[in-house]
Order: structure tokens, then sequence, then C-alpha cells
């Protein structure tokens, strides 16, 4: 069990002095620590200042309830475990904590080793607070080993922060990036840090929407309702409800799909196919686009307010090739990923071949240096990776700076061109960068702007 997740500070809130100190006793005769407060109001002054591992509160007290006290906690301290207390259980309760963010929920009375379960179950389940995701130093894991987003570099940094910050949020975001940057590892970590975590994150790759079984496929049919309707089905809508709805290439939906959708998520509401009865939709909206957007509208290909809708909050994927410092970890992530997969010891890289690795562009980015990690494991029996052993368009350094394989070209786009290979080479850093060219930081930011490089 990590440290981190070892249940040691309690606060216990209450309005039945007799619940409270009976709970402190029970707690600090295992050796922790407890405070208490008898409504919702006193609770959270006392978490301003001084944090607790867990929060035991019940629902119904004068002032501000258990639940009011429950949404705060969640915004004002989100990694805070918190096990909800009732008197009087009803399943709509039950699950509304859940969805909230409890971690559990007891029934008053309960016995001492009804609170100890819940104690040992929580600490057994880690440090890992739903809401709160879990930053390793080599990037932000999302559910196991395998599905971690690696990243270090300032890029990406700042990205998770914002997934954390949006995750426990219910607005709607929306994903753009090149191919291969990540997009969809990124809107399942979302889901994964979310209330909605438990409930379904179902992905739709919109160019495969057809307009005649739109509504079918979304909103589901009841059986009988057109020809081949031979059964009740469910739409994606409905799998989706209360969890995250993913529309994956969403610059794919044409102009007629747009308008339903738009209108659903306006109503939030819809109906089968052949069934009069509405269907309350609560669903959570990621969208992702390798497309800019903005050019789409411009073209009268997207709509405007479906793109405000969906990009309450935008998130952008930054390219491999800007943050070519992370390549190194992205290289062990998967050479250590196929080897164990095929049996293998990990091997080695040299430094050349990394560096070629570093300076190549990756225009499919991740997915590129995936699939180029696999192949090499496939085909090259060796445990040190040299610069040999790369495919050749790799090795010869070609997508990179080419000053003489090319026609001629101005000075300008020289510029240009030996600017962004200079960047690539110092990993981004700009400081590194100018000192490189031998001009000063700012007049090289004016430059990267002047060509659009940034
Ligand atoms: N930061 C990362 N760390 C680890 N794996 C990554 C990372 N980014 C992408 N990948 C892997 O690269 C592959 C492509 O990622 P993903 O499918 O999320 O990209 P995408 O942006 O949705 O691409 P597309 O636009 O082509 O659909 C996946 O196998 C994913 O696991
Ligand atoms: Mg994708």
């Amino acid at each position: 069990m990590s440290e981190k997740s070892k249940i040691r500070r309690v606060l216990v809130v209450d309005d039945e002095a007799v619940v409270r100190n009976g709970i402190r006793r029970a707690l600090e005769g295992q050796g922790m620590e407890t405070l208490a407060a008898a409504d919702g109001e006193a609770g959270l002054a006392l978490m301003e200042q001084q944090p607790f591992d867990l929060v035991l509160l019940d629902i119904r007290m004068p002032d501000m309830d258990g639940m009011t006290a429950l949404r705060e906690i969640q915004s004002r301290h989100p990694g805070t475990r918190v096990i909800m207390i009732t008197g009087y259980p009803t399943i709509d309760t039950a699950v509304e904590c859940t969805k909230l963010g409890a971690q559990d929920y007891l029934v008053k009375p309960f016995r001492l080793s009804d609170l100890e379960a819940s104690l040992h179950k929580l600490e057994s389940r880690g440090a890992q607070a739903p809401g709160g995701p879990e930053e390793t130093e080599r990037g932000l894991r999302i559910d196991g080993e395998k599905d971690l987003i690696i990243g270090e570099s300032r890029e990406m940094t700042a990205l998770f922060d914002r997934i954390r910050k949006v995750a426990p949020t219910d607005s709607t975001v929306l994903i753009t990036g090149e191919s291969g940057t990540g997009k969809e590892l990124v809107a399942r970590a979302i889901h994964a840090y979310s209330r909605r975590s438990s409930r379904e994150f179902v992905a739709v790759d919109c160019s495969s929407l057809v307009e005649t079984l739109l509504e079918s496929e979304l909103f589901g049919h009841v059986k009988g309702s057109f020809t081949g309707a031979l059964e009740t089905k469910h739409g994606l809508f409905e799998l989706a409800n209360q969890g995250t709805f993913f529309f994956d290439e969403i610059s794919n939906l044409s102009l007629k799909i747009q308008a339903k959708i738009l209108r659903v998520i306006q109503e939030r509401e819809f109906m089968k196919v052949g069934d009069q009865r509405k269907v309350q939709l609560d669903i959570r909206i990621i969208s992702a686009s390798n497309r800019d957007l903005h050019e789409s509208i411009e073209a009268g290909a997207f709509r405007e307010d479906l793109f405000y809708r969906l990009s309450v909050v935008p998130l952008r994927l930054p390219p491999l090739r800007s943050r070519a410092d992370d390549i190194p970890l992205l290289v062990s992530h998967f050479l250590t990923r196929f080897s164990n997969r095929i049996n293998r010891d990990v091997p080695e890289v040299t430094p050349e071949a990394l560096e070629i690795l570093q300076e190549y562009a990756w225009p499919g980015n991740v997915r590129e240096l995936e699939h180029t990690i696999e192949r090499i494991l496939i085909l090259e029996d060796t445990d040190l990776i040299r610069p040999r052993h790369l495919p050749s368009f790799i090795s010869q350094r070609q997508g990179d700076f080419q000053m003489f394989s090319e026609d001629p070209f101005s000075l300008e786009e020289l510029e240009k061109q030996y600017i962004r290979f200079v960047l690539r080479r110092a990993g981004g850093k700009r400081t590194r960068a100018a000192e490189i060219l031998g001009i000063n930081r700012k007049t090289l930011g004016l430059k990267i702007k002047k060509y659009g490089l940034g």
C-alpha cells in the first residue's frame, strides 16, 4: 500500500454530537487524528485551514447539508476522499453521492466493523481519488500501465494541468491536434478523471455516421418501427447516458447531421425511433478534430452555433516535432511495452539512434513513432538499437533540413526552414535555439510568429 493512500487525518461532520464523538473515539482508537464539525459550513472552514485524508460527511444537517458540502469539497479540494453517512438511505441519494464523487456510503446506525471495512476498502484502492488524476513523473496515468499519456515537456505538463482542471466539470471539450497526437487518449483521460468514470465512455467515429441510419444509431429504435427494425435497439446516446460521449473526427459530420445533433444537445432529450416517450439525455460531450474547425466554419461546412456548443473548453495537442524532448521517454515506453508483449528483453538505444529519432519530423506523430518502434522490434533481433536499425527514410533525415536536396528557394524560405530545424534540435526550447542561431530570444519570437512556427 502506498504511503499516500494511508488514512491518517479524518474530519467528521455530523450535527449529532453522539455520532461525532462515537466515530472520533473509534478512529482515534485506531491511531488516527480526528477533528469534528457540526455542519457543512464549519467543516469546510476547517478544511481551509488544514488538509484531511478523509471526510465523513452526514447528509441531513441544518444549514449547509451534506450534498452541498460534498459538491463544495469536490470543487475546492478535489483530491480529498469522502464517505457519506445517512440515517435515511434511498437509492437516489446513494447514486447521487457516487455521481458527485463520494467514495462510499454508510447507513446509520453502523457498527465499528462497517466503518473499518469501508476505510480498508479506501486504503487498498490506493491514493487515487476520482477527480484527481494521478501524475507520475513520466506522464498521466489513465487506467493501468498500458494507458499512460507519456510526456514531461512543458507543453504536455501544461496539458495535464488543463485535463485535471476540466475533468471534474461537465463542460464540453473540443480536442484538436494533428493525426496521431493522442486526442482519443486525452478524451479517455478526461472521462476517467470525471465523476462519470464509472459509467460508459462511448466513442463514435463521425465519418461512419450515415444520415439514413443516424437516428436509429444514436437514439435507438423499437421493434417494428421501420422495415428492418427486427429487434428493439439501444441507441448510442442511451448507452452513454450518465457517461461520456466522444464524437471523433467531428469535422466529418454532414450539415444535416450537425443540425440534428445540435437540437438534441440543446433540448437535452430525445426519442427512440418509433417511440413517443422522451428520454432525458445526461451526457458529457467531448469531441475531436484534426482539422481546423474555424476553416470549416469559414468554408460553410461546419455550423458556428454547434462549434460554440462543443468547444466550451478547447484543448490543443502539440505535434510531436514541437516536443522532441518527450521522444526518449516515448521510445522507452513503447520499447518496454512491445518487448514485454513478445517476451523478449528490452533493447537499449544508442545516443546516435535516439538523436536521429528526435530530429525526424514525425508527420504521423506518436502513432507513427509507436508503429516504428513495433516494426524495429519485430524485424531487428538486436539488444542495442543503432542508426542502421532505423527505417531508412528516418535515418536519411528526410523531412528535416534539406537545403541542397530540393530546388533552389528564397532566403526567406531558407530562414524559415533553418529556424524550424534549430528549434527541433533544441527540443523546442527557444532560449537554446536563440543561442545557437546567435540572435536574441525576442527576435527569435518574432520570426517564429512571422513564419507560423509556434
Ligand atoms: N502521449 C502519449 N503517450 C503514449 N501513447 C500515446 C501518446 N499519444 C498518443 N499515443 C498513442 O498513439 C496512438 C494514437 O493516439 P490517438 O488514437 O489518441 O491519436 P488521435 O489524435 O486520436 O489520432 P487520429 O487523429 O489519427 O485519430 C495510440 O496508440 C495512442 O495510445
Ligand atoms: Mg483519433
